[in-house]
């Protein structure tokens, strides 16, 4: 069915427990920057994971469905995972997602305007274009020139150029206009799979929606454990999060030790992730989660003793200034993944530090 069958033993496994996969990956140990897309056939029902974004994607969701009838599931909001949705749907389809997209369903382009509205905000005109090479000394001297001028028109720039970029990565949104399917609060469930806790929802009697915020606050990850399937979406993967709006340091953490609890206890057997190849094998998923962690560690354990040596938890600049400079291999590495010309993760995961563990420092910052 795969026209590319590029990975044929990862392909083959994933086909045995009724998944297909549709990625942009290339190469073994390589990742991708739009999400991967996954076809799952239950005993139950057959579901679109993740329809992603860019006519491409679209065009090969369309050519290479298995089948005809399906639902759509949404591990999150983010744009390159949900943009397609509102175009891949058939005619019948629930488009099923988190309670907390509701709200933000209707304006999805969101997570590049608002996203870029607040880091412009709380890393300052220089912070956010400056620091990362984006634009050089002239054009960062007259955007602060504008915004001192008139901060209406800077904003209305802002939101012009991110909604420019949006357009350019990630081409046009299709948010889905009916059969959308929000998850109730109200029925929220605990949920037990190997004396390993979740809260979520049984999609049905064999497909189960757990709520795993951390990467971004409306984050699903879909288990099917009769089959030992987890899709995790981007709850695994290093320097996360990196939303700025609707992640959280602590909530990642939390969820991608328990997404290691259960794995430990025997019950994942494929990690179907985002934005990397699937992980197949009890002891191979082990060691995927375990190296993730060790490494989201890592970087947590620098980044707080980069701040424990900053007597101004207020002073952002001057904190990044100490983490760029930094003289670990850790954050050369770091610094290398979104460079040059792109916000780096790695103002993202100091801010949301800052918040989360450092309230007094963001309290004076608010007040500033
Ligand atoms: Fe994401």
């Amino acid at each position: 069915m795969n026209q590319d069958f590029k990975f044929p033993q990862i392909e083959n496994c994933l086909a045995e427990n009724g998944v297909f996969l549709i990625t942009d990956i290339c190469e073994e140990g390589k990742g991708a920057a739009i999400a991967n897309t996954y076809f799952l056939q239950t005993d139950t029902g057959n579901y679109v994971i993740d329809p992603a974004c860019g006519k491409r994607r679209l065009q090969q969701i369309k050519a290479r469905l298995p089948f005809k009838e399906y639902d759509v599931l949404l591990t999150h909001s983010h744009l390159d995972h949900s943009a397609n949705s509102g175009a891949a749907v058939f005619f019948n389809s629930q488009v099923i997602c988190h309670p907390l997209v509701a709200g933000k369903i209707n304006n999805l382009q969101r997570n590049y305007t608002d996203v870029t509205a607040k880091m412009v905000r709380e890393f300052g005109v220089h912070g956010f274009f400056g620091r990362t090479g984006m634009l050089g000394p002239t054009m960062i001297k007259l955007l602060r020139w504008i915004q001192k001028q008139s901060p209406a028109i800077f904003d209305r720039l802002l939101h012009a150029v991110s909604l420019i970029l949006c357009c350019i990565k990630v081409g046009s949104i299709y948010p889905p206009t009916r059969n959308v399917t929000f998850l109730s609060m109200d029925q929220l469930a605990d949920l037990c799979f190997e004396n390993s806790f979740f809260r979520g929802w049984a999609i049905r009697e064999d497909l189960f929606a757990l709520e795993t915020p951390g990467h971004q606050d409306d984050h699903l990850s879909f288990y099917v454990p009769g089959r030992k399937l987890m899709f995790a979406g981007d709850l695994i993967s290093f320097l996360n999060p990196n939303d700025i709006l609707d992640g959280s340091l602590k909530e990642t953490h939390t969820w991608m030790k328990k997404m290691l609890q259960l794995a430990e206890a025997g019950g994942i057997n494929i990690l179907a992730v985002s934005h990397s190849l699937p992980i197949v094998g009890k002891d191979q998923v082990i060691a995927y989660l375990r190296s993730v962690i060790d490494k989201q560690e890592e970087a947590f354990n620098t980044i707080a003793e980069i701040i424990a040596s900053c007597p101004d938890k207020s002073d952002f600049d001057g904190i990044m200034a100490k983490v760029y400079s930094h003289d670990s291999e850790l954050i050369k590495k770091i610094l290398k993944i979104n460079y040059p010309r792109s916000i780096s993760f790695i103002d993202v995961y100091v801010y949301l530090y800052l918040k989360e563990y450092c309230r007094e420092g963001m309290e004076s910052r608010t007040n500033q």
